[in-house]
């Protein structure tokens, strides 16, 4: 795949040193893994709609949603190569490149609503956070929202102990993986292209997701129950190779910037709505049976996950952990 991935590099930049480079359209792939009915997909679709139009055509995004180009590890090995020029993979998914610290937003009930989540994403600690993928090739640009984590199975998930033995997707974040090892879960990390045949066909027996995504990969479809859980958050950062992105026209890139932001605000704006809408679908297609649980449920479940914090401050950095608390807490 990687030489898949250099070819495709390769061919980008001779496009790029051709005769008709001058006039020809500065073209930016983007590349994601979920639906375009997603609160990802549609603020993607938003972008490429504003950026074409803020430059006069001078810009033409070309989006490839539901892992049609590279699943999720191919994707960032992509754009770090310029196979691709921007992607926004969830924070769990920056392990593999090097950059953990993103994982913090995988901790278990960090985050108790979207208000809070703005106050980390819009401030300063989200701004450091983008820089650190400078090092890595890429230039975060912004902070989109899918939503909460909910759980889904085969069992019915209750209590902590219907955990045991149980083997969930996850993906590829260390925190995540300690989640479900706290649980006594068997975690495996998989590409999300992969999910909904690994559910199917039983590699694996649940996972955790936001219900758009649960709905839009008809993973509900091959689940008996889902849990309302809300134990953590999916969001993306959206990234731009950097070589690329600094290489572009002052002016070109910052009526790229305006686009970005208003795709931001539209997405964010959305995303929670996106969420309900697709619990309702699910609940109407009684495919699936969605679980909710006690004060007391929720209470033993948030106890059973809190070693988390513990386990992973290492990798994490406690510092963060602690200033990301003081934030949002
Ligand atoms: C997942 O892998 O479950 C999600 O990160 C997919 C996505 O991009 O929302």
């Amino acid at each position: 795949m990687r030489g898949l991935i250099l070819a495709a590099a390769s061919v980008a930049a001779l496009a790029l040193a051709g005769p008709a480079a001058a006039q020809a359209p500065i073209v930016i792939k983007f590349s994601h893994v979920v639906a375009s009915d997603t609160p990802k997909g549609k603020a993607a679709d938003k972008f490429k709609e504003l950026a074409e139009k803020y430059t006069s055509g001078k810009v033409k995004v070309e989006v490839y949603p539901n892992s049609t180009l590279y699943k999720d590890k191919e994707e960032l090995e992509a754009l770090q190569l310029g196979a691709v020029q921007m992607l926004a993979p969830s924070n769990s998914k920056f392990g593999p490149i090097g950059v953990k610290e993103f994982e913090v937003f995988d901790l278990p009930y960090i985050l108790p609503d979207l208000t809070t989540l703005r106050k980390v994403t819009d401030g300063p600690l989200g701004a450091r956070l983008l820089k650190l993928l400078d090092s890595k090739g890429m230039t975060g640009l912004a902070y989109w929202d899918n939503g909460f984590k909910q759980m889904s199975a085969n069992r019915k998930l209750v209590t902590p102990a219907d955990y045991k033995g149980v083997k969930f997707r996850i993906q590829s974040s260390k925190v995540l993986e300690a989640q479900f090892r706290a649980l006594g879960s068997i975690p495996q990390v998989m590409a999300f292209g992969e999910v909904y045949q690994a559910l199917q066909t039983g590699v694996v027996d649940g996972q955790e997701n936001t219900w758009s995504n649960i709905y839009t990969q008809k993973m509900h479809e091959v689940q008996k129950f889902a849990t309302v859980t809300n134990h953590g958050y999916i969001g993306y950062v959206v990234v731009v190779n950097k070589k690329f992105w600094d290489g572009l026209p002052a002016d070109i890139r910052s009526e790229l910037d305006k686009a970005m932001k208003e795709a931001t605000a539209f997405g964010n704006g959305q995303s929670a709505k996106e969420n309900e809408d697709a619990l309702e679908l699910i609940k109407k297609s009684g495919k699936t049976e969605i679980v909710t649980l006690t004060p007391e449920q929720d209470a033993a479940m948030r106890k059973a996950m809190e070693p988390v914090y513990k386990d992973v401050a290492t990798r994490v950095g406690q510092p963060l952990i602690d200033e990301f608390m003081k934030e949002t807490g």
